[in-house]
């Protein structure tokens, strides 16, 4: 049975920063940030656009394309997040009553850092292999957020990828065989009490490498890697160095034409992605959708290789395989006008709204709402309850 992606979309704030605004006000050289980290430009979102409200216009992207015997059949539902907005509570279920999905089907939450997105994509496939006739709604919403002025303040971002998983996909069928590993490392974390993540940068890279390559070997010695046959290798990308890194490793060991066509089709991966920042979950994914619509010369039937990383750390290389019509479910058009509408916004209003917060003591807060023309936000906490639009 072939099973896949068979309908894939993207949100993301309506502002970002500049980074040659962001590199002149913290005294770097814009080329550091554009070349350097291979950034250009990081979403911003309000309190609004929490990772519930992201992930749920995510999948009103591709809702109003199913029909009511289509959303039924959704038995699961996994949100994938390592931005969630309650230790208890399945952000999945506030996205489940935005939605109106159907009560009898799961809803979860996901985490294992940017590693989650995949561990519900392929948890997804499994569930439809299982329960033939079904399909799965995995969605991987993230907000990166370092602090002012932290190394790290260049890699941030915010947006979240929504994949439907079906038999018979109309995107991408994925290959049953992969090769995934687990180390427990601490390269990059969290912890309960903090609203900012904490990274070994140049640690967390090497990580990054070692694990890449070590699949890249199992996967070679399993007859996955014939890179004739391969069309692209996509990269989880927290920032785009970071996955021309991976790609670079393989230089040397494949042949020219092969890393050249690679290259080519990296570079067409990386672009929305260097337009929103890191979203954690969802960056191999936008990266999946950028490839897709920016590249012209793609064919169904092509072989594409997708590398999945997470801190702490999980790494899995799978692949699928692209399918016949695949173009006419992708959205150029509407996501470059997302991206090309979105308001610059200053330092300062950046750090305006960076530094704004969630009460915490159970007292009403009204939430300024950051994008009225959206369908989901944020609006309004009590009782240490969140209220959604
Ligand atoms: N022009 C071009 N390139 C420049 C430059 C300039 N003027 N100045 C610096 N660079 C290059 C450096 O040579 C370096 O390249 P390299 O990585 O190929 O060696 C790169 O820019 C970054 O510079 P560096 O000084 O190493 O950056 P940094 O100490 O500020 O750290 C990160 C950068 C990405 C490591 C840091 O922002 C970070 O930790 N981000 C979080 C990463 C993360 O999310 N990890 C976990 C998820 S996988």
């Amino acid at each position: 049975m072939k099973v896949g992606i068979d309908r894939i979309e993207f949100s993301t704030p309506n502002r970002y920063l500049d980074l040659v605004d962001l590199a002149h006000a913290r005294g770097a050289d814009p080329n550091k940030y554009l070349i350097g980290i291979g950034q250009r430009k990081m979403a911003v979102p309000t309190l609004s656009q929490d990772i519930v409200a992201m992930g749920a216009n995510a999948a009103e992207g591709m809702f109003g394309g199913l029909d009511d015997k289509e959303k039924a059949s959704i038995g699961l539902l996994i949100v994938a997040t390592e931005s969630g907005v309650d230790q208890s509570k399945a952000s999945a279920l506030f996205v489940h009553d935005l939605l109106g999905l159907p009560s009898s089907m799961r809803a979860i939450e996901i985490k294992e850092a940017c590693y989650g997105g995949t561990a519900g994509l392929q948890l997804a496939a499994d569930f439809v292999r299982a329960h033939p006739g079904t399909k799965a709604l995995v969605i991987a919403a993230d907000i990166a957020r370092y602090g002012l002025n932290a190394g790290g303040e260049v890699t941030q971002g915010a947006g979240a990828v929504a994949m439907l998983v079906a038999e018979n996909p109309h995107i991408l069928a994925l290959e049953e065989r992969s090769v995934v590993r687990s180390r427990s490392t601490d390269d990059f974390w969290r912890p309960n009490y903090s609203a900012e993540a904490f990274a070994k940068g140049k640690y967390s890279e090497q990580v990054y490498l070692e694990m890449f390559a070590e699949d890249w070997r199992e996967a070679e010695s399993l007859g996955l890697t014939q890179v004739s046959g391969l069309q692209a290798l996509l990269f989880h990308i927290p920032f785009s160095k970071m996955g021309r890194k991976g790609l670079r490793t393989l230089e040397s060991v494949i042949p020219v034409s092969d890393y050249e066509r690679l290259t080519a089709r990296f570079e067409k991966g990386i672009m929305y992605g260097q337009e929103v920042g890191n979203l954690y979950t969802a960056s191999l994914y936008l990266s999946l959708i950028s490839l897709l619509e920016r590249d012209e010369s793609l064919c169904a039937g092509d072989r594409i290789g997708l590398f999945s990383y997470g801190s702490g750390s999980v790494a899995e290389l799978f692949f699928g395989i692209l399918q016949t019509g695949y173009r006419d479910r992708l959205n150029r058009t509407g996501h470059e006008a997302l991206l090309a509408a979105r308001q610059r916004l200053s330092i300062d209003e950046y750090e305006s709204i960076f530094s704004a917060s969630l009460v915490t003591d159970g007292s009403q807060q009204d939430i300024e709402d950051g994008d009225p023309a959206a369908l989901h936000a944020l609006i309004r906490m009590e009782g240490h309850e969140r209220f959604y639009r």
